[in-house]
């Protein structure tokens, strides 16, 4: 029997105690920072949408013809391939105000998928989908850049976004 009176004491060591109150703060303010990051700066991490087959996914739709589809509302679905050393198609065009969800896939090897003067930056991985949702406010160009080395024409691999004024 032991008696319940009796509380176990945590004896640490002045240091150790110290340290565990700076990791717990740390813990506290990266929590936080998540926080804001997600809910109030709407950060989102590029999530593996689906599989697909790296083989057969340039012949089975909506890849077998890639580009913007308008869902109306000004929302856009862009179906994007990745192949060596090109984006596919090179150039999307949407308006002012909308609001575009990306899905990005890879036929050969992996490639990146950063969208210059937003903080999109995906890999692509062949035999995933990578997807994000990017709202355009202002017109102008976006590069879409493959950051991600790919081969000997990694560095030529680059397309276009260019959001045109007018939208609503
Ligand atoms: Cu594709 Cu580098």
């Amino acid at each position: 029997m032991t008696d319940a009176s009796e509380t176990p004491s945590f004896e640490a060591d002045p240091y150790e105690k110290r340290w565990i109150v700076v990791s717990l703060i740390l813990l506290s303010a990266f929590m936080i920072t998540v926080t804001i990051a997600g809910f109030a700066l709407g950060f989102q991490v590029p999530g593996a949408e689906s599989r697909v087959d790296p083989r057969t996914v340039a012949d089975t739709a909506p890849w077998n013809e890639p580009g913007l589809r308008d869902l109306g509302n000004n929302e856009y679905a862009a179906y994007i391939i990745s192949q060596r050393f090109a984006f596919i198609p090179p150039t999307l065009t949407v308006p002012a105000g909308s609001s575009v969800t990306f899905y990005v896939t890879s036929i050969d090897v992996q490639h990146g998928f950063l969208l210059s003067d937003t903080n999109v930056n995906m890999q692509v991985v062949p035999g995933e989908v990578s997807t994000l949702t990017v709202e355009f406010d202002e017109p102008g160009t976006h590069d879409i850049i493959c950051n991600e080395f790919c081969g000997t024409g990694h560095a030529a691999m680059a397309g276009k976004l260019i959001v045109e004024a007018g939208g609503e």
